[in-house]
């Protein structure tokens, strides 16, 4: 088989690096890719939204499966135009991948399907929602409706704070028209736990349970990011939490898309919170985590392909997904100053420690060869590193040893990853 993956991050070189072991494949492209992910595919230089190009270059080389990586070509259609070019393809088309896109509609969703989530009002206009905000109980959550990097949910403690973000969000588009509608939350507290899953339209698989550390500083201080590490499984996600989940979470969304007419096909990433009242869905996503596919993937036994395959073809149910039964814990190497401002094109030094080691990854997210060949950042996440070990405190430990390997100017990293381990 010969196939296509779309997207050039972390989360792409970790499914590259997998569907590469497929015994089913004969040839990897990857677009765009970066410098790591030239290790195990031909990276082709076109854009992931860049749908016209991308199916003219499957439909020339012949490609039998395209596996699409990142949300907004996936939100903005990026299936159904492989679908319309008679094209193979892994991922939700539109009108599914709306379950991400749109914070209002998937909320809307679970009110209608009593599927559990926090309490919320939607706005179109900033003046009903700075209304709403006088008379709300504090600390209270804004979300943009749209796609923002994952950076358009706003926690306000105090009243101030919730006008300033309404006004940020709605009036002066912080993030653009994602803003134009909002989401106001009620504020949650407990465990956070990532659970991704493998959909076929109506029977659902779900992957090992893995928890992302978002904040850029240890202590959970500092900007939110796309993600500083994250370690698998979750100690906190017990089975008696899984059965509730399966029962209440899982296979009701894939019903209610379904019974939506938006049958989906493809990842469902399930952002819950474990609170007191039990777990509730604090996002959905409609692809794999990034870096949650970092720890997820070393530890799935499955030819992934298989799988892939048995979503497209409506035949998850008969596919058994089979995980390690160890631990995982990626660090995630990250330029200084990073999700602000930082510097591109820095030599990185030391990746040949990887080669051959087994249980060590060490999975790109900005990175390129400059035009003397070398490799050099290319981003505000550099890299995960990622360690697999008996147990989740020997992966952090065999993580945290393989960070000192690599070496590049500005390198940046959290200490704290995986600290919850500690409380389990
Ligand atoms: P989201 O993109 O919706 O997952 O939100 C990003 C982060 O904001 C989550 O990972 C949580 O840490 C936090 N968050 C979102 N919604 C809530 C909520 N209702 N209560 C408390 N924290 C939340
Ligand atoms: N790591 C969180 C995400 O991929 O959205």
């Amino acid at each position: 088989m010969k196939v296509l993956i779309v997207g050039g991050g972390g989360r792409e070189h970790a499914i590259a690096w997998k569907v590469a072991q497929s015994r089913k494949v004969d040839k990897l492209y990857c677009a765009p890719g970066n410098a790591g992910i030239a290790q195990v595919a031909e990276c082709v230089d076109i854009g992931v939204m860049d749908f016209e190009k991308l199916t003219a270059f499957a439909r020339e080389q012949d490609i039998d499966l395209t596996i699409i990586g990142p949300d907004d070509p996936l939100a903005a259609g990026a299936a159904d135009a492989f679908e319309a070019a008679g094209l193979r393809v892994f991922g939700p088309v539109k009108s599914a991948a709306i379950l991400e896109a749109s914070k209002a509609f998937s909320k809307d969703l679970m009110k209608k399907y009593h599927i559990p989530t926090a309490a919320y009002e939607t706005f179109d206009s900033p003046e009903k929602a700075l209304a709403y905000v006088e008379t709300a109980d504090m600390p209270i959550v804004l979300k943009a409706d749209g796609l923002a990097l994952g950076k358009g949910v706003l926690i306000c403690k105090t009243r101030e704070e919730a006008r300033e973000g309404v006004k940020s969000l709605m009036m002066d588009k912080q993030f653009g028209s994602a803003g134009d509608r909002i989401v106001v939350e009620e504020f949650m507290t407990g465990r956070e736990v990532s659970v991704l899953s493998f959909v076929d339209g109506k029977t659902i698989k779900v992957m090992t349970s893995a928890q992302d550390h978002k904040r850029a500083k240890d202590g959970d201080q500092g900007l939110n990011t796309g993600g500083m590490g994250t370690f698998s499984p979750s100690p906190f996600y017990t089975d008696q939490i899984h059965q509730f989940c399966a029962q209440h979470i899982f296979q009701p969304t894939v019903d209610a898309m379904r019974a939506e007419g938006r049958a989906f096909k493809g990842i469902i990433f399930f952002g819950l919170m474990l609170t007191e009242k039990g777990p509730k869905v604090l996002e959905y996503n409609a692809r794999f985590g990034d870096p949650e596919t970092q720890v997820v993937l070393p530890r799935m036994k499955n030819d992934i392909v298989d799988v892939f395959e048995a979503c497209i073809d409506g035949t998850l149910d008969q596919i058994e997904l089979e995980f390690e039964d160890n631990a995982a814990v990626c660090v995630v190497l990250a330029s200084d100053g990073y999700p602000e401002h930082y510097e591109k094109g820095l030599p990185i030094s030391g990746l040949e420690a990887f080669q051959d080691k087994e249980g060590y990854y060490v999975f790109h997210a900005g990175s390129k060869f400059d035009e003397k060949g070398r490799i050099v950042t290319n981003g505000g996440r550099v890299l995960g590193v990622t360690a697999v070990g008996e147990d989740l405190k020997k992966a952090r430990a065999n993580a945290y040893e393989a960070t000192e390997w690599i070496h590049f100017d500005n390198k940046y990293m959290r200490h704290d990853i995986g600290r919850a381990i500690d409380e389990a």
